[in-house]
């Protein structure tokens, strides 16, 4: 089984994924503009989407929970269990909605013309997309610099795993060629009605330049 060691603190590697989730992100709201637009449901490219939040999404939250939110908690700030808090309880609502997509794409595979599947779907698909956004956007900006001041002078949190961290997948590049493929398949789809909490380094890859200027979400 090939496997990729990443030589880099935790909150680096968790930052690159923040990247590609973000780029998924919003395909995500771009398919879902399309679809209320009346476009053609492709069920097949629906489950794609589901697999990616379930499996590289959802490695990625896991890794989160069970290293730097206890790291982050185990300094006994109160602020920072609360904030952490927030950030659970915004993965828990990340699932619920994956779960509930899950269902409703079933439903509308089935009936593709039927309005009720396909408005949901939508909202849900939405709703994943901004909560997404506004999370990575508190990770990246508050929660991992503040992991990254916490371990400056201790450099406990890289002594959890001082080989560097590895991939969970068979082949870790497979997700980012999926993305690179859904990109250029997207490039008709809606852009500009696609409202979403931008990450500023997510313009580097050109795909978020219609993105309005930052706001912080607390
Ligand atoms: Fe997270
Ligand atoms: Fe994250």
């Amino acid at each position: 089984m090939a496997t990729e060691t990443h030589l880099a603190p935790l909150t680096q590697v968790l930052a690159e994924e923040h990247r590609l989730i973000q780029r998924t992100v919003v395909l995500l709201a771009r398919y879902c503009a399309r679809l209320r637009h009346g476009g053609e449901v492709d069920a097949a490219l629906g489950r794609q989407f589901l697999r990616f939040f379930r499996v590289f999404a959802a490695h990625h939250m896991r890794r989160e929970e069970q290293v730097l939110f206890p790291w982050v908690r185990s300094h006994g700030d109160p602020e920072n269990d609360a904030a952490v808090a927030v950030l659970l309880a915004e993965h828990g609502e990340s699932r619920e909605l994956i779960s509930a997509l899950q269902s409703v794409l079933e439903a509308l595979a089935e009936s593709p013309e039927a309005i009720e599947p396909r408005a949901c779907f939508c909202a849900f698909g939405e709703r994943y997309a901004r909560l997404l956004s506004e999370h990575d956007w508190k990770e990246d900006h508050l929660l991992y610099p503040l992991a990254d001041f916490l371990d400056a002078a201790s450099h406990d949190l890289q002594a959890h795993c001082p080989e560097g961290f590895v991939s969970c997948l068979e082949d870790p590049d497979e997700f980012s060629r999926w993305v690179d493929d859904v990109e250029a398949l997207a490039w008709a789809w809606p852009r500009e009605e696609v409202d979403l909490h931008a990450d500023p380094r997510g313009r580097d890859h050109g795909h978020l330049e219609n993105e309005p200027p930052l706001q912080d979400p607390t």
